[in-house]
């Protein structure tokens, strides 16, 4: 089965909005119905992991996961190279021994939170004490920048075009909504994600546009290696950074942001306002005047 999906305009909290061929659209919190995504740009996006219950928890949770993804469920390991392994309270992807979390109450994102790279994205974004922007995250992933902007008092929608991803990033989001920490409570209360490519969207033209496109990864440290080698999998390697800048550029948006490692060239043609850098990374910034009837238009 191949569905090709639209995004809504119009994010149910902590739920998915899928467009169908048909035009009408179904907001189904926590779950969808797809096998295979074809975007807009006619890129299918790999079949789903198969799901697989924690021995001995809950198999009702695995079989809803199963369905929602229209994924195969399976009794054992083998046979299966990527996993969604689905427990009580938990999910994961899993492959040749490798777990991958999605989690925003975790020790690693409470230590990330501390880090410096956190401070220079809210201020590429635009973050300040008496401001805090709404935000199109375009390349939602493992919604860690999400969660930092949220955490920073950003209502954040994260645009995700893996299913799977998808569904992860919900899991992790009702989780953090019932996390011991409220600050982590409170940001979970900011998050939306919406499933489909963010090349079918229209970004509210208040909203700051993020995006983190793939990126061959080079030196990084075992546990980003091992994130980025599972992004790779579940996206089948497909690089759309240069469609994401077309779109990004024709929304009518004032402030656009890019995430990029560090020494890597500048993301389209236009040159950024101003940039921000950090140990590994850089945030260029494209700052635009509000023109409506002249969406692209660079302040320089
Ligand atoms: C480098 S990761 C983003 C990581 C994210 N910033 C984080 O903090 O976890 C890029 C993500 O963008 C997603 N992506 C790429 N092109 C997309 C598109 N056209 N629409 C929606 N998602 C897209 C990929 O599936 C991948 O999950």
């Amino acid at each position: 089965m191949l569905i090709s999906a639209d995004v809504a305009l119009n994010p149910v909290r902590n739920g998915f909005i899928v467009c169908l061929e048909s035009g009408s659209s179904q907001s189904i919190t926590g779950h969808y119905a797809m096998q295979t995504i074809m975007t807009g740009a006619g890129v299918a996006v790999p079949a789903p992991p198969a799901v697989l219950a924690v021995s001995g928890e809950s198999p009702a949770r695995a079989r809803a996961a199963a369905t929602a993804l229209s994924a195969h469920l399976c009794k054992h390991k083998a046979g299966s190279d990527l996993l969604l392994v689905v427990g009580e309270t938990d999910a994961w992807l899993e492959t040749n021994g490798t777990e991958v979390r999605v989690s925003f109450d975790s020790a690693t994102m409470r230590h990330r939170r501390k880090g410096g790279q956190n401070e220079l994205l809210g201020r590429a974004v635009g973050v300040k004490a008496d401001r805090k922007p709404r935000v199109w995250d375009a390349t939602g992933g493992m919604g860690r920048d999400a969660f930092v902007l949220a955490e920073l008092g950003c209502e954040v929608t994260l645009n995700e075009r893996v299913p799977v991803l998808a569904w992860l990033l919900n899991e992790a989001i009702a989780a953090a909504s019932v996390s011991t920490h409220e600050p982590v409570r409170a940001a979970a209360e900011c998050m939306t994600v919406v499933v489909g490519d963010s090349c079918q969207s229209a970004v509210p033209s208040d909203s700051v546009l993020y995006l983190d496109p793939m990126f061959p990864e080079r030196k990084k440290a075992a546990a980003v290696k091992k994130e980025a080698a599972m992004l790779q999998r579940l996206t089948g390697g497909y690089d759309d950074a240069e469609q994401l800048w077309a779109w990004a550029w024709a929304q009518p948006v004032e402030r656009i942001v890019v995430k990029r490692p560090l020494r890597a060239p500048v993301l389209g043609a236009q040159r950024p306002s101003h940039s921000l850098s950090g140990k590994s990374v850089r945030f260029d910034v494209f700052v635009r005047k509000k023109q409506p009837d002249s969406i692209g238009q660079a302040e320089v």
